[in-house]
């Protein structure tokens, strides 16, 4: 029996889960095929009898795989699982994907969710959930993956399998919606991002239009492309990934970042420790990073002072 893995990861936390999930599925018994999301056409779900879709949480599941689920045709019943690795705030990840899978005819076996260190522009570096995910992380992320197997092989051989309740959402999705962007506002403070023609190596250089999480970038027509709406993308879900990724720092925030979110001033600590402190408690969160070792006042922009701050994933181990 044959699985698929499609998943989407930015700075690889959930690469890494991907493929210890990948490593369960096999103990259990499955041939498995990691697939990045943009690699991936909704038709190659179809040579598959299990199906694993993961990313990281943007207030929910990235755009780019809440467009991809919304493309698929019904699956008819086809065994599906969902994960997912975060910041401090993953809450709206399961109660909205799992009915989006859901009523794509998929039936959901269950989902999980890790951990991650959080790269992001304005947010301190290193953030409160840095070292994640860790081994213990990865360990669950591999009981995970059998245990979707063992039960996906269950389920293909038409025994009765036990499925999880859908996640309730703790909010009306009008409120989901509201809280997404506030939380997107909180991370945008900078504004649009734009691209300066000037600094800008193109045609030599194609990185953001090879790795735009949207796919929304295209320099070769008149006007140029960048972003959505023609100068950036969508500020809800603004990742900017393309600037850190950008070699010349071409790209850059309408308000800068030193002007935006200063380095030496707390930026949201308050709302991230109340939220953690919490999770500690529950026994959902353990620091690996001692609070006050947080870069509350060295936001990840002002470490990674340099172009280009982050490189794109490799994906040669995925199908190791
Ligand atoms: C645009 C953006 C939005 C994010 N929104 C959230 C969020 O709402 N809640 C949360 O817990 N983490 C949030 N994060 C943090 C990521 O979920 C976390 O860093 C994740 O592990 C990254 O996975 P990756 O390394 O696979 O890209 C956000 C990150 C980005 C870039
Ligand atoms: S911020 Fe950059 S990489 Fe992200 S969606 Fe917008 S244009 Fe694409
Ligand atoms: S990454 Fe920077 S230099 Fe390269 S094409 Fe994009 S804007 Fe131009």
């Amino acid at each position: 029996m044959k699985a698929l893995i499609v998943y989407y990861s930015q700075t690889g936390n959930t690469q890494k889960a991907a493929r210890k999930i990948r490593d369960g599925l096999k103990a259990a018994g499955w041939e498995v095929y990691v697939s990045l999301l943009k690699n991936t056409k909704a038709e190659d779900l179809e040579d598959y009898d299990l199906v694993g879709i993961g990313s990281p949480v943007w207030y929910e599941m990235t755009p780019n795989m809440r467009l991809f689920v919304e493309s698929l045709p019904d699956q008819k019943g086809k065994p599906a699982f969902c994960f997912c690795t975060h910041g401090t705030m993953p809450d709206l990840y399961f109660p909205l994907a799992v009915p989006r899978l859901m009523q794509k005819g998929f039936t959901v076996l269950g989902w999980d969710k890790w951990y991650g260190n959080c790269s992001i522009q304005i947010f301190p570096e290193p953030y409160y959930t840095a070292g994640h995910p860790d081994e213990k992380d990865l360990e669950d992320a591999f009981a995970f993956g059998k245990k979707m197997g063992e039960m996906g092989a269950a389920y293909c051989r038409g025994e009765n399998v036990e499925l999880p309740k859908s996640p309730m959402p703790n909010m009306m999705p009008m409120h989901a919606n509201a809280a997404i962007d506030h939380l997107g506002g909180f991370h945008n403070v900078h504004g649009k991002l734009v691209r300066d023609p000037e600094k800008c190596l193109y045609p030599k250089c194609h990185i953001c239009i090879d790795h735009c999480t949207m796919g929304y970038n295209d320099y070769s027509c008149d006007p140029p492309k960048y972003g959505s709406e023609g100068n950036c993308c969508d500020d809800r879900h603004g990742c900017t990934y393309c600037e850190m990724l950008c070699p010349t720092g071409a790209i850059h925030p309408e308000i800068p970042y030193e002007q935006a979110a200063p380095a030496g001033q707390d930026h949201g600590s308050e709302l991230f420790c109340m939220v953690l402190e919490k999770a500690e408690k529950e026994g959902k969160f353990r620091r690996l990073i001692p609070f006050d070792k947080v870069g509350t006042k060295t936001p990840f922009y002002s470490v990674h002072n340099t172009h280009p701050r982050l490189k794109p994933l490799s994906t040669k181990a995925d199908n190791e």
